[in-house]
């Protein structure tokens, strides 16, 4: 089993030192984070990158099985989180794969990184950058024909 885990301290900070309520005022999804095309229910980068932050330790493996074009898997990866992502839908892979892409530009990468801690959805720099641990699969494989 794994133990709950809550990064009190950084959400304090992210908070002007004063503790993290559930009502959180972050952008909505921005142009810039449709560079690589649209998906339907698309999340701000801004929520995911907060809850990642909130919720686990730089290394941590996160799975999300309803991928869409994978904002929790960008998160995660400018986080420094490895993840895995599932996806029926093979235009939102592609769209996972071109954003995974995207960000393996150091000047992009730090673009969106600057924009999010400007957002106040992340605090630097206690992030660091893994390459080639984002994996994408379709769907579950005993689904498949
Ligand atoms: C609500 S969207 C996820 C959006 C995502 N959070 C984002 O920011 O882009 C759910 C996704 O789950 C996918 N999906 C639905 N059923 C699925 C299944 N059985 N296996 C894998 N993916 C599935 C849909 O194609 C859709 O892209």
């Amino acid at each position: 089993m794994i133990p709950h885990y809550y990064n009190y301290e950084l959400m304090k900070q992210l908070n002007g030192n004063k503790q993290m309520t559930d009502v959180w005022r972050l952008p909505a999804i921005a142009r810039w984070e449709k560079s690589c095309g649209k998906h339907p229910t698309q999340k701000p980068l801004g929520v995911l990158t907060r809850l990642i932050q909130a919720s686990t330790k730089p290394g941590a493996w996160i799975l999300d099985p309803f991928s869409g074009s994978s904002t929790t898997g960008i998160a995660a990866n400018l986080l420094g989180r490895r993840y895995l992502g599932l996806e029926i839908e093979e235009e939102f892979l592609s769209m996972s794969k071109a954003r995974r892409e995207e960000i393996e530009n150091e000047g992009i990468r730090n673009n969106y990184l600057e924009r999010l801690t400007n957002a106040k959805a992340i605090l630097p720099p206690d992030y660091s950058y893994v390459a080639d641990e984002m994996e994408l699969n379709y769907g579950v494989p005993w689904l498949q024909e």
